[in-house]
């Protein structure tokens, strides 16, 4: 790959995907284009570059999702789930008792193991949400692996990572070699595909939001756009969780880690009241100047 190839494809990554990568990543380009290069009947990652550069929209969502790291497995750290178990759905619970509704997003959420593991855990509290109104949204930018979520069909491998025995035989049923998730759970799960650079405020507040172990690819600047984002969209009793090599310290003050909490945040108050006062402001502003 010529120098210049390589710096198109790093500024195309990092404007359409976010993708960050070091002037030393050649050989992970190489690995994963020059497969996708020879798929569509490319000699390699020359042509590829320049199609793209000829304007071919579809190649270039393929390459951007060629370039994306799908690594996911149910349970994923197991700590967060302890938590969620234990003393965000309960607390959360409480607190909604009048509004009976909760709203769980799932911000880059792969192939479908961390959203079905959040449904799993919830459902341990069916009795409870009876009558609730209850979502789960699992996003991701790559439509390919919300497809295979969507389809909630594991392989022996995926299912023997982090899943708990009891939970494959209560909520899984064998087919053949794979292991079909059960109606109920998938059920449980709305999927769509976002871009986490774009605009997600049309989606609501939520309850709680993961967005685990993606901002890890982005630079300081992006995080902390998505990290200001992200605190407009949780309510302020809500919980972010991130992943275990993440945090928000000394990136953005929109979440201050919760103490003994490890991995969640929350909403940063004196933030949440400054921002609000600015709105406040802003509108008053506005009403004076249309008098
Ligand atoms: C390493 S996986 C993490 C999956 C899961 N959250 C976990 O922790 O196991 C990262 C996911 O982020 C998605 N992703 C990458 N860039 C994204 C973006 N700009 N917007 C939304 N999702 C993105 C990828 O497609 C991939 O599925």
């Amino acid at each position: 790959m010529t120098p210049m190839d390589y710096e198109f494809l790093r500024k195309l990554l990092k404007e359409r995907s976010g993708l960050d990568l070091s002037a030393d990543k050649q050989y992970l380009v190489e690995s994963r284009l020059i497969p996708l290069a020879r798929r569509v009947g490319l000699a390699g990652i020359a042509e590829l570059a320049a199609k793209m550069k000829g304007g071919s929209e579809a190649l270039t969502a393929e390459v951007v999702e060629a370039m994306t790291t799908n690594e996911t497995f149910f349970f994923r750290d197991k700590i967060p789930f302890d938590h969620l178990r234990e003393t965000v759905l309960p607390e959360l619970l409480q607190a909604r008792a009048n509004r009976r509704s909760l709203r769980i997003w799932c911000a880059a959420s792969s192939s479908g193991q961390e959203p079905y593991s959040i449904a799993m855990c919830l459902k341990e509290f069916a009795s409870t949400l009876m009558g609730w109104r209850v979502e789960i949204l699992a996003t991701d930018l790559s439509q390919g692996v919300l497809d295979k979520s969507r389809a909630g069909v594991f392989s022996q491998f995926e299912v023997q990572r982090g899943l708990p025995i009891q939970m494959l035989v209560k909520h899984f049923t064998q087919v053949g070699e794979l292991w079909q998730l059960n109606a109920d759970i998938r059920a449980m799960v709305q999927h769509r595909q976002l871009n986490l650079l774009q605009d997600f405020s049309h989606l609501g507040t939520f309850d709680v939001i993961f967005c685990r172990n993606v901002l890890i690819y982005f630079d300081q600047n992006t995080k902390a756009s998505i990290f200001d984002r992200l605190a407009r969209v949780l309510e302020a009793d809500g919980v972010l969780a991130l992943g275990a090599a993440e945090s928000v310290v000394g990136i953005s003050d929109a979440f201050k880690p919760y103490p003994e909490r490890r991995g969640l945040y929350s909403p940063n108050p004196a933030r949440t009241a400054r921002a609000g006062a600015t709105a406040l402001m802003q509108q008053a502003l506005k009403a004076v100047a249309s008098r």
